[in-house]
Formats: structure tokens, sequence, C-alpha cells
């Protein structure tokens, strides 16, 4: 009996106490073996013995169950600590993504705008003449064509040199009066430091009754966008040429690399082109049929504001995808 609870006890993990169980309690262990010797017992102590019996199996259940707890606890302090997760430890470093500076520059223009109850439209990039050209006072064999470079298809549509057509699709579509913002892709045989043949740009067109679009509206709206987009930087009109525009106006900021003393940047002007602009041609509201209004419009480089605001030398990286270069602008 002590022998036996000594099994028990020298077991040292459950696999041992089970192998102790079938020796001990199985069908072919020691117990049933003692039970079976019952019936070679005369029937007067046959009583007796059999208590016996079963007082020690009883003791040694016990044992059993109490070794058994004794190493399951074990057991499950010893999973724990194999499995436990040191929560100091660094975990993997996920890559945070973030906007291309181009996109990002381009939703701080729209907010500017969405502010002023501008609604924000859209066109397709690939236009015909008479929405890229003919109705924005263009004709046919206008030298001013040649401003741009225009990829061209077989069948005579093209890609569209900017986003002024969308004013002609806007207007078009809907009565005046109207005040949207057309943000867009846009594409020109162009390729060098400042140039890509795909870039970007966000138009502006406000159009109300007669008299009640005025320059002065358009050149106080610009310069507080430009604040706005810049800082405090000064802001100065000069008059320019644009087919769909009369007046029309470049506008410039005082150079935010210098402060207007004059750098590489600005070429020592002291100056910044950011924007075209002026009141628009009676020619145009014509090609849509519009009578008896007046209006502003503007148009700019979405890629030049980002170059600007982040200093970046050549155009041309932004659409290489090299994600080093991406990576700075988190
Ligand atoms: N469409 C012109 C360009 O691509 C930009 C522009 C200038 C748009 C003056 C306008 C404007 O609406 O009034 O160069």
């Amino acid at each position: 009996m002590k022998e036996l609870e000594e099994k028990i006890i020298q077991a040292d993990s459950l696999e041992t106490l089970e192998k102790v169980r079938v020796e001990l309690f199985g069908k072919k262990g020691i117990l049933s073996a003692q039970f079976a010797k019952m019936k070679d017992v005369p029937g007067p102590e046959k009583k007796a013995f059999a208590e016996g019996l079963n007082k020690n199996k009883a003791a040694l259940q016990a044992s059993f169950d109490a070794h058994y707890e004794v190493l399951k606890a074990e057991e499950i302090e010893r999973l724990l600590k194999a499995e436990a997760i040191d929560v100091s430890l660094y975990g993997t470093i996920a890559h945070k993504g973030a906007l291309h500076p181009v996109m990002e520059t381009m939703d701080k223009i729209i907010d500017y705008f969405v502010a002023l109850n501008f609604a924000v439209e859209s066109g397709p990039m690939v236009e015909d003449d008479f929405h890229n050209f003919e109705a924005l006072n263009l004709p046919k064999y206008h030298p001013a064509r040649d401003m741009q470079d225009t990829f061209y298809f077989k069948d005579g549509g093209l890609l569209r040199t900017h986003t002024s057509p969308v004013q002609i699709r806007t207007m078009l579509e809907r009565k005046p009066p109207i005040r949207m913002i057309a943000p867009g892709t846009v594409f020109r045989r162009d390729y060098d430091l400042t140039h890509t043949p795909m870039f970007h740009q966000v138009e502006g067109l406000v159009v109300d009754e007669k008299g009640r679009v005025s320059f002065a509206n358009l050149k106080s709206i610009l310069t507080d966008f430009l604040q706005y987009m810049f800082g405090e930087v000064e802001v100065r009109f000069r008059p320019s040429f644009f087919p769909f525009t009369e007046p029309s106006a470049e506008v410039d900021i005082s150079c935010i690399f210098c402060e207007g003393k004059g750098c590489r940047v600005c070429s020592h002007t002291g100056w910044l082109e950011v924007l075209g602009c002026g009141i628009v041609d009676p020619n145009v509201f014509k090609s849509v049929g519009y009578e008896d209004v007046s209006g502003y419009a503007f148009g700019l480089g979405v890629e030049r504001f980002a170059m600007l605001m982040h200093k970046i030398p050549d155009l041309r990286s932004l659409f290489e995808g090299d994600i080093r270069l991406l990576e700075q602008f988190r």
C-alpha cells in the first residue's frame, strides 16, 4: 500500500501519472488483481477483505487526485511561462501611407473654395476641339493655340490641355449664377525641370447677372486665396493675355524663398508667377448661349503650387514613384 502511494507521489509529470493510473486503477491493474483474489477468500472473511480493499482504493484515489491537481497546476504554470507575450517588445513596424504632395496641395486648394461655396465640377480628360479650344474663344488657326502643345488622337479628339473646358461644360448644363472650381488632370507635350506631360490644374469660374461680378471681386478673392496658401506674401496682378478672358492678368506672389530680394528661383525678380485670370470674354458667353451676364475666371497649376510650397527642385521627381522621395512629405 505504501509502495503504491510512493508510485503516485513520485510521478513527476501528468504523463507518468497517467501511466501510474493505468497500472493501479486500470482493468488489468494492481487493484483489479487484488479484488480478483476475493474469490479465494473464505466466506466469513470476504466482507472484511472487501472493506479493506475499498478503503485502500479510496485512499489511493485521494492521493492520486491530490497529486494530479499539483501536477496540473505545475503544467499550467509551465505553459503560461512558455506562451507568455512580452508586451514591452517592439512590434513589426507598419509603414504609414500619406497623400502624394500634389494631391495634398489639391485638397488644400479645394478646401479654400468649397468653404466659399464654390461647387466642385469635373469633365472628361479626353476632350474635343469645341470644348478645349473653340468655345473658349480659340478658333482654329488662332495663334494662341500654339501656347499649348496638344496630344491629338487620330479621330480629332484630344487630351485636354487645361481644365478650362469644364467651364464650358458646366455653363452648357446649367443656368447662371455659377460659382465653381474644376480640379483635374491635364496633358501637354512638355518635359523639363518644371513641366511634365501630365499635370493638374484647378480652374475657377464665377458668373452672375451683368454688373454683379467685377475685377475687384476677382482680385480680392485671389489675394486672400494666395495668402491662405503661401502665408504673408504680397500679391500683384500683371496685365496679360488669355483668349477666354478680357481683360486678363497673371498673378505673382512675392518670392517665398528670398522674400522679394531676388534669388535663383524667382530669376532675381523677387516675384513668382502662380496663376492666370481675368474677366470672362463675351465670346465665351456667346458660345454657351449666356446673355446679360458677367463673370471672372482663373486657372492654376497644382504642381507649381506644390513645388513652391515644398521647395521641390525637379517636378519630374514627383511622378517617378520613388518611395524615398515621397516619404519626405509624410
Ligand atoms: N487655362 C489657362 C492655362 O491652362 C489658365 C487660365 C488662365 C484659366 C486664365 C483661366 C483664366 O480661367 O481666366 O494656362
